[in-house]
This record gives structure tokens, sequence and C-alpha cells, in this order.
């Protein structure tokens, strides 16, 4: 697919995603969604990469939103369609067997803040502003942001953020548990790519697994979700990074993992 409103390129196992609609605060329409899905879809199934880093283009913003200029006249089905196909790709970046970092430069409102919830990883700037300000333009969230918000800030939290409206700056989303780190600005991507780099040295099954695990027993019961859990765990024996990572423990040398 020829992409016009993200730049997608791929260095050394690390893809980097970045929303390129500055002139809108790269506002997702339909067919951004539509590329994000397809080079979500990409990365997923290209062996070479290792590591999905997602990012804004321009000074300002991560993404402002679902783009309101095309929402605007929407009857509910086309809302309903719409909804469900940023449903959709986020689900699909989400479980994608691959960890995926979303690297917030600035604005990241209503869609922004629901398509890093997304990301395995939240990294921002000083200069990132969270928030789901949906309710200030009469609707709520659409694209999973009152499902996985309180599933990472916690109930009361979600609900006061959805609720009411409000921008949250960097910090506050740090306090909240919102993002893992702040940059100052200028150093975001370099210290993103740097911890995507590390990444990818590591053994992708047992990556792979930590995800598997991590996203699909969240909503087991306990029991059930802790057998998935050692069955995830069993599965990474029969790979020869989990041979060469205790051989290597036991005769005190580095570890070199393959992959396989
Ligand atoms: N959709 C469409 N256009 C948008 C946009 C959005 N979500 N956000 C910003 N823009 C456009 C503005 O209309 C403006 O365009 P023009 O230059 O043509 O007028 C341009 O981007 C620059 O924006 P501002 O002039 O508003 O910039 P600012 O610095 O004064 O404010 C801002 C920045 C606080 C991010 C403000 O733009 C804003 O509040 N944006 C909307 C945020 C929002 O409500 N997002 C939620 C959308 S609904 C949603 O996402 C639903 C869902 O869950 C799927």
């Amino acid at each position: 697919m020829e992409y016009k409103n993200i730049l997608f390129t791929v260095e050394d196992g690390v893809a980097t995603l970045t929303f390129n609609r500055p002139k809108a605060l790269n506002a997702m329409n339909s067919e951004t969604m539509a590329e994000l899905q397809s080079a979500v879809t990409h990365c997923k199934n290209d062996e070479g990469i290792k590591v999905l880093i997602l990012t804004g283009a321009g000074e300002k913003a991560f993404v402002a939103g679902a783009d309101i200029a095309q929402m605007q006249e929407m009857k509910p089905h086309q809302a309903l369609a719409f909804m469900e196909m940023g449903q959709e790709t986020l689900r699909l970046l989400e479980t994608m067997p691959k960890p995926s970092i979303a690297a917030v430069n600035g604005y990241a409102l209503g869609g922004g803040t629901e398509i890093s919830l997304a990301c395995d990883i939240r990294f921002a700037s000083e200069k990132a502003v969270f928030g789901q300000p949906e309710i200030l333009i009469g609707i709520i969230p659409g694209w999973g942001g009152t499902q996985r918000l309180p599933r990472i800030v916690g109930m009361g939290r979600a609900k006061e953020l959805i609720m009411g409206g409000e921008q949250i700056d960097a910090r506050r989303a740090y306090e909240i548990g919102l993002v893992n780190r702040i940059y100052p600005a200028d150093q975001l991507l370099a210290e993103t790519r740097k911890f995507a780099l590390k990444l990818t040295g590591l053994p992708g099954f047992a990556l792979k697994m930590a995800k598997h695990s991590t996203n699909f027993g969240y909503d087991l019961a306990l029991d059930n979700a802790t057998r998935l859990e050692a069955e995830c765990c069993a599965q990474c024996f029969s790979t020869d990074d989990q041979k060469e990572g205790m051989d290597a423990f036991l005769k005190k040398r580095k570890p070199l993992f393959t992959g396989r």
C-alpha cells in the first residue's frame, strides 16, 4: 500500500511509523486509519521487523484525535463503522506479536491517547499532553478509551479524564501510570530508538510469549490466566534462545540470541 498520511521506515529491525498530517495536528481520518492498519499488518508479517515505534510529525502533536471535520456529518451507522475500524486496527496493534512503543511527542488527545493505549509501552516528551476530550464535543471515546484507560490508570482516574474532558501534561500522565518514561523533547525519539534497539537483541519468541500471556491472561480468571502463563513459558523451552540464555548465564558469558 502506498502511504499518504503516514511515514514508514525500517532500520536495524526497528520500524518507525510517523503520523504525518501536521497541518491537522495529525488527526486521524479513515484514510490514515487504513494506512495504520496496513502498516501494522506489515510489521506483524515481516520477520525483519522486531519492534514498532509510533510517533507524530511536526512540533506540536502525536495525534490530536479522530478527525472532527470528517466525523461532523456522520450518521450513527457511519460513526459505528468509523469506530469499529479504529477498534479493529488498535486491537491488531495491541495483539501484534512484537513490541510497540508510542513516542508521544505532543498532543495525544482522544484517538491519540487511544492509539498510545494500544501500544505496549508509552514514552513521552516533556511537551506531551494527554486527554479524552470527546465529552466536550458531545461524544465519548470510540477507539477503546473507556476500556483500556481504566485498565492502565484505574477506574477513578479514567472516569475523571473521560467525564471531565481535561487535558493532562506529561508529568501528571507519569504520576498516574499512563506514561512509562518522560524525556526532553529533543531526546524522545533517540531514547525511544535506543530502548527499541535493546529489545531487538532480546529473544523474539520469549517477547512474543510475554506479550501473549499478558494480553490474553489479563481478562481471564486467575487460575486460567496462570495456566496460560505456564504454557507460554513452557513453549519458550522449545527455542535455541532458551538454551543459549541459560547456558550463557551458567557459564558467566554474554548470550548471543539468534531469534530461533
Ligand atoms: N480533527 C480535525 N482537525 C483538527 C483536530 C481534530 N481532532 N485537532 C486539530 N485540528 C486542526 C484544527 O482544526 C486546525 O485546523 P485549521 O488550521 O485548518 O484551523 C489545526 O488542526 C490546528 O489546530 P488548532 O488551531 O486548534 O491548534 P491549537 O494549538 O490552538 O490547539 C489542540 C491544539 C488543543 C490540540 C486543539 O486543536 C484541539 O483541541 N483539538 C481537538 C482535540 C479533540 O477534541 N480530540 C478528540 C477528537 S474525538 C475522538 O478522538 C473520538 C474517538 O475516540 C475516536
